[in-house]
């Protein structure tokens, strides 16, 4: 009597094929499982377009304040005009344009101080600190003037978040 399943009944192909199938099933799981874990360990694109704030500042007026954010901060900038006194170690220019460019917190306690146009400083209503068109600290407590955030300038647009040139020059004068 024949005993040897293996041939006639095609058995030891079949379990082959089920253990190779099997082994393939996994193997694709794996990659997605890898490829579902690399997605939690990287950043959100929110995430990552939040580093940074792009600005054209090309529509802005002289002596017009705006005010934008960038990672959750007030940022203000002025562009200045003829009769607001210039400092080189402080002023972004681009082209004919000076701006000032400050991350909007008092550097007293952090409140957010107010832009006076009439008067061009900036006012804080916490302690009474005040600051000038330049962002330097002229009066109250604050004891350093408003810091600038870092920026890099493409062409008339300033991309706060990055590190240009022009901001290590003014750091390096600060
Ligand atoms: S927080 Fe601005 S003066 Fe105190």
């Amino acid at each position: 009597m024949q005993t040897n399943h293996s041939n006639g009944c095609g058995c030891t192909s079949r379990r082959g094929f089920i253990g190779f199938s099997f082994g393939a099933v996994a193997a694709v799981g794996g990659l997605f499982a890898l490829g579902a874990m690399k997605k939690t360990w990287d950043p959100l694109p929110s995430v990552r377009a939040a580093g940074f704030t792009t600005v054209d500042l090309s529509p802005l007026k002289d002596g017009e304040f705006s005010q934008v954010e960038w990672r959750k901060k007030p940022i203000f900038i002025v562009k200045k005009s003829a009769d607001m006194k210039p400092n080189d170690n402080r002023d972004i220019v681009i082209g004919d344009g000076r701006y000032m460019v400050v991350i909007g917190l008092c550097t007293h306690l952090g409140c957010i101080p107010s832009w006076n146009a009439a008067n061009k400083q900036f006012k804080c209503a916490c302690h009474g600190g005040e600051f000038d068109d330049s962002g330097l600290n002229t009066f109250g407590p604050p004891p350093r003037p408003l810091d600038i955030p870092p920026f890099r300038i493409d062409g008339t647009k300033l991309v706060l978040g990055e590190t240009g040139p022009e901001y290590e020059k003014l750091m390096a004068q600060a």
